[in-house]
């Protein structure tokens, strides 16, 4: 089983890895992703497991016929923020796969199908909206608005799909594709020390905080720095500044969490007064209330400023399905349950009816996000084999 996990791991540990930092840059739509889809159905097709692509393009492999039964299906997504780290999704496909080996060296075989799924633009790191690929497929995001994203060189989705050899005019819904999974089991790194304090390799998600993000455009108008009166000038960055600071006062004010990680300054110059500037807040909370009035108190900043203000994506908060939870207890007693503020599109899933829920793998640092993200060798072991043992317990007779 470690052979199955190390040889899955090493085969795509140096794709969009920085040679500087040794983060990741794995974008939607790029030769890394194009890399990443190819691998994955390699992995499918030397299992001999069937593969499908749905209407946003996320891959699906199946051990059995979902047609048949729905099946429980497991698995992540490969892309990262920029420079991520190497188990944030990666970690969870992998574990799929090497789960299934672990059961079939065992001699296992499912009553209901197994299947393996790799979630496109789960970062949104190109296009903005975080869970792309399992909103489209869903219905949460339009296939309109989903194609009509941007990146930053003004690449739209439709655009960037077109690029790759794929057709924009696939992109929607996709409810016999969702009708195939009976319930989804994502396994993901831990990102935070929960595990770390209860002192167990691997825990059971039970909830994701509401969270979303906002797009902040600030007017001003351009003009030389040297020779522009301080009086005289229409400065975007003061507002931006305004609002970073803001989101920073009112985050830990209502017991959230409020981020600035983005921001676009134009033109761009040194010796320029900034004409125009653009940040994007992450906001979240463990209270859907007290998260509200954090964004808006950074929205009132760009009110008084005059600029706009466009909400890129919310997610109300996610219970993950009680049911599942406790099958999941049974087979993992010692596993403590845990929520996170982090996004996953076992959330989405969880959002659009079907059963979800989550297995994390300690982080020693808790550090994500991050080239410094790490799980230990013998945790993600842990992880495969606690998998495995959801998918037997799942699929077996009394699945
Ligand atoms: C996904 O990792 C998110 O929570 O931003
Ligand atoms: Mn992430
Ligand atoms: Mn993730």
């Amino acid at each position: 089983m470690t052979e199955s996990f190390d040889a899955l791991w090493s085969a795509i540990v140096e794709v969009g890895r920085s040679g500087t930092t040794g983060g990741y840059h794995r974008y939607a739509l790029t030769e890394e992703d194009h890399l990443l889809r190819e691998w994955f159905a390699g992995e499918a097709g030397a299992r001999g497991l069937t593969l499908t692509e749905d209407r946003m393009g996320n891959q699906w492999t199946w051990w059995g016929d979902p047609d048949e039964r729905p099946g429980v299906v497991t698995g992540s997504h490969l892309d990262s923020v920029p420079d991520g780290g190497a188990f944030d999704g990666p970690l969870g496909v992998i574990s799929a796969f090497a789960a299934i080996d672990r059961l079939r060296e065992q001699g296992f075989r499912p009553d209901r199908p197994i299947g393996v799924v790799h979630f496109g633009d789960e970062e949104g790191a190109r296009f903005g909206v975080a869970c792309a690929g399992s909103r489209v497929i869903t219905g949460a995001l339009p296939a309109e608005r989903a194609l009509g994203l941007v990146d930053c060189d003004g690449v739209t989705v439709a655009e960037a799909l077109r690029g790759a050899g794929r057709s924009p005019d696939m992109v929607g819904p996709d409810a016999e594709t969702v009708r195939r999974v009976g319930s989804f089991v994502e396994l993901h790194v831990e990102q935070g020390r929960g595990l770390v304090h209860l002192g167990q390799p691997v825990g059971i998600g039970t909830h994701i905080w509401p969270h979303g993000r906002w797009r902040l455009d600030f007017p001003g108008e351009a003009n030389h720095a040297g020779t522009t009166a301080m009086a005289d000038r229409r400065d975007a960055m003061i507002p931006l500044a305004e609002a970073v600071l803001t989101a920073r006062q009112a985050g830990l004010a209502e017991g959230c969490v409020a981020t600035v990680g983005r921001i676009d300054v134009r033109p761009g110059g040194v010796n320029a007064v900034p004409g125009a500037t653009t940040a994007w807040l992450d906001a979240r909370g463990a209270h859907e209330e007290a998260l509200r009035r954090t964004v808006a108190a950074v929205i009132a900043v760009a009110d008084t400023a005059e600029g706009s203000v466009r909400e890129e994506s919310w997610t109300p908060v996610t219970r993950f399905d009680a049911t599942l939870i406790k099958r999941l207890q049974n087979v993992l007693p010692d596993a403590p349950q845990l929520g996170t503020g982090a996004g996953h599109d076992a959330g989405i899933l969880a959002n659009a009816e079907i059963p979800a829920a989550m297995i994390f793998v300690r982080n020693p640092t808790g550090i994500s996000h991050s080239p410094a993200e790490f799980a230990e060798r013998d945790d993600c072991t842990a992880g495969v084999e606690a998998l495995a043992e959801v998918l037997r317990a799942l699929t077996g007779d009394a699945g």
